[in-house]
């Protein structure tokens, strides 16, 4: 086994530690401020831990992660396959992307902190008119406040935050179905309950030609051996104690195709990733 595939198999203890070397602070940040209320509550303090973590590690993430998500937003990922940078000015060229770049009235589930919030903005996606960002962690409020007052889209009030969880979008009145042009759904199909439940429900926000841009990670694919998806099932038990909720052996790209019918679906394995992957990516675009 080469050192490249024994780091990847061991980066997730890894970053279960440095998850772990967050959960002290918060501990103490509760105490000093007197906050029982949070301090008794395992999910309250799930939710500030994973926040206080994020908040930390989330910056690198989206360093690591733009290479993906930004061709993925202006429609330029094809077949898993995501242009090299050097290709950027295609548009220059006259070659057509594959896909429209994100537009119009935008769902953006899971923002987290706020790390993709700044793609919004009418420099980087000028078609863009509205975005609804549905974020349940009441602890990401304030870091996805700030971004999106730093992408100047709060006085515009292009960025509106939905503070609750897909499951309670419908009763909170804020979206309409068939109301939405574009969702985007990145690493966060992983955190939400229910997810074929859900993610069917999310279908019923797409307008009719609406696209939902895709970039997760799910389960080992068969293609990765028995052994992989035995070491990721057994890892899928610790993980999401650990890691905000997040859970790694989802079908997730089954329940999008499964969600309702499709005109067009471009959905698949991130290109060039390795058999030893724990968390393997799918990527692409789903046209109702
Ligand atoms: C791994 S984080 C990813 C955050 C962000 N998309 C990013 O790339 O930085 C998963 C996100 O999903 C959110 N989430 C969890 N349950 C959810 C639900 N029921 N509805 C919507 N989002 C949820 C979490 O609060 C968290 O912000």
């Amino acid at each position: 086994m080469s050192l490249e595939a024994l780091g990847s198999l061991v980066e997730p203890f890894w970053f279960m530690g440095l998850a772990l070397t967050y959960l002290p602070g918060t501990i103490l940040v509760c105490l000093r401020a007197g906050d029982l209320g949070t301090l008794l509550s395992p999910g309250r303090l799930r939710e500030l831990w994973f926040a206080r973590f994020w908040a930390s590690v989330g910056p690198g993430l989206r360093d690591m992660g733009s290479k993906n998500v930004v061709p993925l937003v202006q429609g330029r990922v094809t077949h898993g396959v995501v242009p090299p940078a050097a290709l950027a000015g295609d548009d220059q060229r006259g070659q057509p992307h594959p896909h429209p770049a994100v537009s119009g009235t935008v769902l953006e589930v899971g923002p987290g902190s706020g790390l993709w919030v700044s793609l919004f903005s009418p420099s980087s996606l000028p078609g863009v008119s509205k975005v609804y960002g549905v974020e349940p962690n009441p602890s990401l409020h304030p870091a996805l406040r700030q971004r999106i007052s730093e992408a100047g889209l709060d006085e515009s009030g292009t960025y509106e935050i939905v503070p609750v969880g897909i499951e309670d979008l419908e009763s909170s009145g804020r979206v309409a179905a068939e109301s939405v042009d574009c969702i985007i759904t990145l690493k966060c199909l992983c955190s939400i309950p229910s997810p074929e439940h859900n993610i069917r429900q999310l279908y019923r926000y797409l307008k009719p030609g609406g696209r939902w841009y895709v970039y997760e990670h799910v389960r080992c694919f068969p293609e990765q051996g028995i052994a992989m998806r035995v070491y990721q099932y057994l890892l899928g038990f610790v993980w999401p104690r650990i890691i905000g909720g997040c859970q790694i052996t989802r079908d997730t790209g089954r329940y999008l195709r499964e969600a309702g019918p499709w005109s067009h679906v471009d959905l698949h394995p991130l290109a060039g990733e390795q058999w030893f992957f724990t968390l393997p990516s799918i990527i692409g675009v789903l046209t109702k």
